[in-house]
């Protein structure tokens, strides 16, 4: 049942910023009936917890909540979800793991508790606590959610566009692959030599969910990007942002206008070494709701996300391994990330085949991270 209520969360990721996208399901125990599935509305609103309670109507009578996140007990923008609960007459509630924000912290918990339903907590909560991640580090680090994207040849090495177009260096399967992270992203990151290169578009453009790409955001260093560029021509389509440093929007003043006059926001942070420094760009972002981040490059963008540390998570899309000699042992992962991203602690989780290409994911290693610190 929390496996079910995971995949219903999942299905929200990329549609409920600020908020967390939690799946809710209510079952008869005894009988194994699922009664209803939800999901957190897109927007955030209403919560999944309403929402299932309301599907179920009396039937959640005396019955069981399986739920990916604790719900919570404080007034917000909706009244707390603990009152649907409890007004639905659950005897039990199922929880993956409890909710660092300070507002809940297990208050949600106590008050279901209190009022005799019986809690059990720490279901699937490894997987929860990284589906939830993005809520988990805007309230506990004030960052969103990181996730670098990464397309290689086989060997490793990085083709690079240029003459204002993309360099499709994977097939269309792992491009699908590549679009869905797009619309599970509330926005998308390049720098300004992505934008020079390759003048992407960076919507999704999987059939029904245009209408989830995210945010474009382009880092700007010295110079700010082109009011010719394909983004700065569709900031009405779809949102663009431009983060720069106060200095290199005073220098830039006329095209800062210009970018703005095409649609564009302009978003002052912090600077180091003439660059926006990231950590004032993760501020910037989970300010403006923000909190899942992908980042699709170029190769300087990710060294210096990976430089600062700002990495949860890396998909690793490789080109044509089923033309090469090497076998498909789904259990190795390429040997050369190191070179890529050096310095970060990462653990490999699992590799997929995707049409002739290959997808390696990893994911933040925090214990190796701790045990580098501490040396
Ligand atoms: N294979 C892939 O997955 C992939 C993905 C995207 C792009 N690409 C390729 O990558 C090439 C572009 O490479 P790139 O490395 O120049 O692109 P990039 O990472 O998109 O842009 C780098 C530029 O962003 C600016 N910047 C702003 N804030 C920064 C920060 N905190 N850290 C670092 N840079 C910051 C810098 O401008 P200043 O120098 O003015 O300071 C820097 O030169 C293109 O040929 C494209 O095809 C490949």
């Amino acid at each position: 049942m929390m496996e079910l209520a995971l995949r219903a969360a999942r299905l929200g990721l990329g549609t409920t910023a600020p908020n967390p996208s939690v799946g809710a399901v209510i079952a008869n125990e005894a009988t194994g009936e699922v009664i209803s599935i939800a999901t957190t509305a897109p927007g955030g609103r209403p919560h999944a917890e309403p929402l299932a309670t309301l599907a179920a109507g009396h039937r959640a009578r005396g019955k069981t909540m399986y739920v990916t996140l604790e719900p919570c007990s404080h007034v917000g923008h909706t009244p707390p979800c603990v009152d649907a609960v409890l007004a639905a007459g659950l005897a039990r509630v199922v929880v993956a793991q409890e909710d660092p924000d300070p507002r809940v912290a297990g208050r949600g918990l106590d008050r279901l508790r209190s009022e005799g339903v019986e809690v059990t907590r720490g279901v699937l909560g490894d997987e929860a606590r990284w589906l939830t991640r993005g809520h988990i580090v805007r309230v506990t680090e004030r960052r969103p959610f990181i996730q670098l994207k990464l397309a290689v040849g086989h060997d490793g090495t990085v083709p690079r566009g240029g003459a204002g177009k993309p360099l499709f260096v994977t097939g269309d399967v792992a491009r699908t692959h590549g679009h869905m992270l797009r619309a599970r992203a509330d926005a998308i990151l390049v720098g300004t030599g992505t934008v020079r290169d390759d003048d992407p578009d960076l919507t999704c453009r999987l059939a029904g969910l245009a209408q989830q790409s995210p945010v474009r955001v382009v880092l700007a260093g010295r110079k700010l990007p082109s009011t010719s560029s394909k983004l700065a021509n569709s900031a009405a389509k779809a949102p663009v942002w431009i983060m720069a440093s106060a200095r290199t929007l005073a220098a830039n003043e006329h095209q800062a206008d210009s970018l703005q006059k095409a649609g564009c926001r302009l978003l002052q942070v912090g600077e180091v070494g003439s660059r926006p420094w990231l950590p004032s760009v993760c501020e910037a972002l989970v300010g403006e709701g923000i909190t899942r981040l992908l980042v699709e490059g170029g190769p300087t963008l990710w060294h210096s996300f990976a430089v600062a540390g700002l990495v949860d998570e890396v998909r690793l899309f490789r080109a044509g391994v089923e033309t090469a000699s090497e076998t498909a042992d789904k259990t190795k992962p390429p040997p050369f990330l190191g070179d890529l991203l050096p310095g970060l602690a990462l653990r490999f989780v699992d590799r997929r085949l995707l049409g002739p290409d290959d997808m390696t994911t990893y994911r933040h290693d925090q214990q190796r991270t701790e045990r580098s610190r501490s040396t």
